[in-house]
């Protein structure tokens, strides 16, 4: 028989087990997206969405705005091109735009619920080297994406053309296909490769690990 005492040690044991297997499972709160801290708030969403008075997608240049409450770029970007590619890049748009209201640099964190005289922007020190998290300066894009994975266009029309793209049918690991977990209305988006809100818990907030390479293979038959 177990003394009491390694009977108690067995079960916080289990419970930290228990606490680590649901950490896995943050979703925004407690991750890289979640200010509270470094803005002395006490709500995590409030930061990108708003129950009210969100902001009017057309005056902020948006053509997707989920409730969004964060000030929009007007940032004129620099894009990726090769001559292999099978589709023309354009301006970013959809929920790229509102990575970019806070990833090219120009729009203060704090710039949301009408605030436009923010101070604290994603390449300050204070984003550098919290847990798990990249360093300013790589989280800072600036206008300049022509050294990026190409966002913002129709993946269809290059599966079409390309077969080493696969069908936007496919299966992917985390369930579904390509087109109902990856694409966001038919697109590559910053959102194909990331969930902002880190439901999944992976390292960089990747939608499928990328171990192997597997998130590349989601897409490319290579
Ligand atoms: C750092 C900014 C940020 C924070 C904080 C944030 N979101 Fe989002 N949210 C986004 C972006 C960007 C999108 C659109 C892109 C996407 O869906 O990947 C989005 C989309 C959504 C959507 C619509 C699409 C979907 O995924 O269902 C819902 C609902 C949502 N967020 C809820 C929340 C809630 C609830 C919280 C707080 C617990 C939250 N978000 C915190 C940035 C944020
Ligand atoms: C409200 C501003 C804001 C918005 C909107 C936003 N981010 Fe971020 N993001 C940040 C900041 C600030 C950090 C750094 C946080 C830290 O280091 O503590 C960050 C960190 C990240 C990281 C680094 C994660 C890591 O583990 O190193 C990724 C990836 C990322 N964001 C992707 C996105 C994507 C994709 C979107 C849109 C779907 C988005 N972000 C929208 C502000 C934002
Ligand atoms: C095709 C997939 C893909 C797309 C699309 C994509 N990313 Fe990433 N991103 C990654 C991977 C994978 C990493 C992990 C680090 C690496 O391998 O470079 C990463 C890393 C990051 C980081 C952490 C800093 C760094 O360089 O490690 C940020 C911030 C980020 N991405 C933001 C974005 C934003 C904003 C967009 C849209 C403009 C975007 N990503 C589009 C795959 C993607
Ligand atoms: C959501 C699907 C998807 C994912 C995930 C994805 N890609 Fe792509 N990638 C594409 C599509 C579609 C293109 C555009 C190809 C074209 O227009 O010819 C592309 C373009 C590229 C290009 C440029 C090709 C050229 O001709 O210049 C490279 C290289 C690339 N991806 C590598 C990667 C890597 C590495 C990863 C993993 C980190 C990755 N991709 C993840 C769909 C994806």
């Amino acid at each position: 028989m177990p003394s009491r005492t390694t009977c108690l040690r067995i079960t916080t044991l289990a419970a930290l087990c228990l606490l680590s297997t649901a950490t896995a499972w943050s979703g925004v709160e407690d991750s890289v997206h979640d200010f509270r801290t470094e803005l002395s708030i006490n709500e995590v969403c409030v930061v990108c969405h708003t129950p009210h008075n969100a902001v009017d997608p057309a005056a902020a240049g948006l053509d997707y705005a989920p409730l969004w409450g964060h000030e929009s770029t007007a940032g004129v970007y620099t894009l990726y091109s090769s001559a292999s590619l099978d589709h023309t890049p354009g301006q970013p748009d959809g929920s790229t735009k509102l990575c970019l209201s806070c990833h090219d640099g120009s729009i203060a964190i704090d710039n949301y619920g009408g605030t436009t005289t923010g101070t604290v922007f994603v390449d300050d020190a204070t984003f550098d080297g919290s847990p798990g998290s990249a360093s300013g300066s790589a989280l800072d894009f600036g206008t300049n994406l022509d050294n990026d994975h190409p966002v913002s266009f129709s993946y269809d029309a290059v599966a079409t053309a390309d077969p080493e793209i696969l069908p936007s049918t496919t299966a992917t690991p985390i369930g579904g296909t390509i087109a109902s977990r990856l694409l966001v209305d038919g697109k590559v988006q910053c959102s194909s490769c990331h969930d902002v809100h880190d439901v999944d818990g992976n390292p960089s907030l990747l939608v499928v690990t990328n171990d192997g390479s597997a998130l590349c293979l989601v897409c490319h038959d290579k």
